[in-house]
């Protein structure tokens, strides 16, 4: 049933002793509404909590990150022109919202959550599951950790030592990066609670950051004003908007790579589609409102960049909102800004934090990766999950639980191996990585499996036409998103050969692996993934015989 299983209580841990296949929490890494229940309640009935506004916060408190704030020369760059960076920014929003719309669907169709590894494993095998899972541990996950780290450090030293050092050592920001890591790992290990505490205010100033930069972008054009002396940019008024626009495809795939990262996470509520109260209705209407909100406050801040920035000025920078605060406001502008923007990547970084450490959690659960990996706190889950651990625990230590949020949840009652991991193969990411390499690398293997879980969208309305889809989107929208992704990753191996080909490697490493561990040896819970689907009734590739 799909009640008993996919019981991702938010920030807590199923009770999986019940039902034998554990499962543990992969998105909601806000606290949004999230149910504040006990561990009590084993099904999700309970824990159907999610609104329609929960919902909304949660998708647009994970997309608003670090890319609006860091992408834009990386747009910039590798188009040429102002008119052109806008346009990429629009096809990425557009994207990713015809990716979301698709994954409405999904979600709709498939109302587990969990996300892409279950729709990869209902539609073609558990291996495009484990696949999936096998690259979001290695990759996916710990590349946007990094990518964020990066970006958190610099701006972090550029609120400190000043916005002007134009060339810095990019060691110095990547070792706070990495100290920035270091302490969200660790806030993650003590109490889920309190990092998602922290993040419903962080979200608070994202939108104070944005919206500012909007208006003062305004208000600077249309007076002119700024106290460092120098005068709103004004080569867009001489040159017009498309003046240097480059016409080469690889670079601007390289530049919707960087855009797209700005727009990713529109796939997280999917990870939490079983806990919406009413999720036929909710999840389209969330996707239909954060994704037009999100493109058009982009675009805003995007255009505020233009009005104040220099182009050299703005394509030279990973920190642009540092600039644009000290063109600005001077040093303060910098200062306040780079502040907010580094506090907003610190909640991006936490998310993401939750969100891997729980995937891991399942992969070890499920035997994909060591078992060690699926543990919690210093036992297995389940023994510290039963309803008499909760009774007999002392008045003190739910007295000390209270204080970070939650009792029942308590302190070091964590996937704690599962973060070690996350965060070990972060820095490993963080320290070879850089910010530009990472973007289009992050860009290729997430786009991977987009693109076939969108492509399993239109297999599965072939397949199964008449299976309930309570959403329904225009087939033109999956179409749009792997026509355009497909376009992107192509491009990808011409313009990024190496990024493309350690890809492709992690991917084909998987396959190994899968035999090995999933078919080969078979964990004890090998076959959740087919009592919960029902497993594919054909193989994928005969998706036209009915
Ligand atoms: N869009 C976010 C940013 O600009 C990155 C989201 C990372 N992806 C994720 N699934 N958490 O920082």
């Amino acid at each position: 049933s799909v009640n008993s299983t996919f019981d991702f209580a938010s920030n807590l841990f199923p009770l999986s002793s019940t039902t034998g296949a554990g499962y543990a929490p992969i998105g909601a890494p806000t606290s949004a509404g999230l149910p504040s229940g006990g561990l009590g309640g084993g099904s999700l009935e309970k824990h159907k909590t999610l609104t329609y506004l929960n919902g909304l916060s949660l998708i647009v408190g994970l997309i608003i990150g670090s890319g609006i704030f860091s992408s834009p020369s990386q747009v910039n760059s590798n188009v040429g022109s102002p008119g052109a960076a806008l346009i990429v920014w629009t096809v990425a929003g557009v994207l990713a919202w015809t990716g979301a719309a698709s994954y409405a669907e999904l979600g709709g169709a498939i109302p587990l959550n969990g996300g892409a590894q279950i729709y990869l494993s209902k539609i073609f095998g558990e291996w495009a599951g484990f696949l999936f899972t096998w690259v979001a541990v290695l990759v996916l996950k710990p590349g946007s950790a990094a990518i964020i780290a990066i970006i958190m450090g610099e701006y972090l030293v550029r609120a400190f030592i000043g916005a002007s050092a134009e060339t810095m050592n990019p060691w110095v920001g990547k070792t706070v990066g990495l100290v920035g890591l270091i302490l969200v790992t660790f806030l993650n290990c003590v109490s889920t609670r309190l990092g998602t505490r922290l993040n419903d205010m962080l979200m608070f100033l994202k939108f104070v950051a944005l919206l500012g930069v909007t208006i003062i972008g305004v208000v600077v054009a249309a007076t002119g004003y700024s106290s460092s002396g120098t005068t709103a940019n004004s080569e867009w008024k001489e040159h017009g908007w498309f003046e240097g626009t480059k016409m080469d495809t690889s670079a601007w795939a390289v530049a919707l790579y960087a855009g797209l990262w700005a727009f990713d996470g529109w796939d997280n509520t999917n990870y939490v589609v079983g806990e919406f109260r009413n999720p036929s209705r909710d999840l389209p209407r969330v996707i239909h409102t954060a994704m037009p909100l999100v493109i058009v406050s982009y675009l805003l801040a995007n255009v505020a960049y233009f009005l104040v920035l220099p182009m050299d000025l703005l394509n030279s920078t990973n920190t642009v909102a540092v600039v644009f605060g000290s063109q600005v406001f001077g040093k303060i502008g910098a200062l306040i800004l780079a502040l907010i923007v580094s506090a907003s990547c610190f909640g991006a970084l936490n998310s993401a934090t939750f969100t891997s450490s729980r995937l891991v959690y399942v992969a070890g659960k499920e035997g994909y990766i060591p078992s060690i990996f699926g543990r919690i706190g210093n036992g297995t889950a389940d023994e510290h999950l039963s309803l008499s651990t909760q009774h007999t625990r002392s008045w003190f230590r739910k007295k000390i639980a209270s204080l970070f949020g939650d009792e029942d949840t308590g302190l070091f009652f964590t996937p704690i191996p599962a973060l070690v991991l996350n965060a070990a193969l972060t820095t490993v990411y963080l320290l070879v990585g850089e910010f530009g390499t990472l973007l289009t690398f992050y860009g290729v293997a997430g786009y991977t499996f987009y693109f076939f879980t969108v492509l399993g969208l239109i297999v599965l309305r072939v397949r199964e036409p008449t299976l309930e889809r309570p959403y329904k989107t225009w087939i033109t929208t999956p179409i749009i998103f792997c026509c355009v992704s497909l376009f992107l990753l192509s491009r990808a191996v011409f313009s990024q050969p190496l990024q493309t080909l350690i890809v492709v490697a992690f991917v084909i490493a998987g396959l190994p692996v899968y035999f090995w561990r999933v078919r080969g040896r078979g964990s004890p819970d090998r076959n959740w993934m087919k009592r919960e689907t029902g497993g594919s009734r054909k193989p994928w590739w005969k998706f036209w015989a009915r």
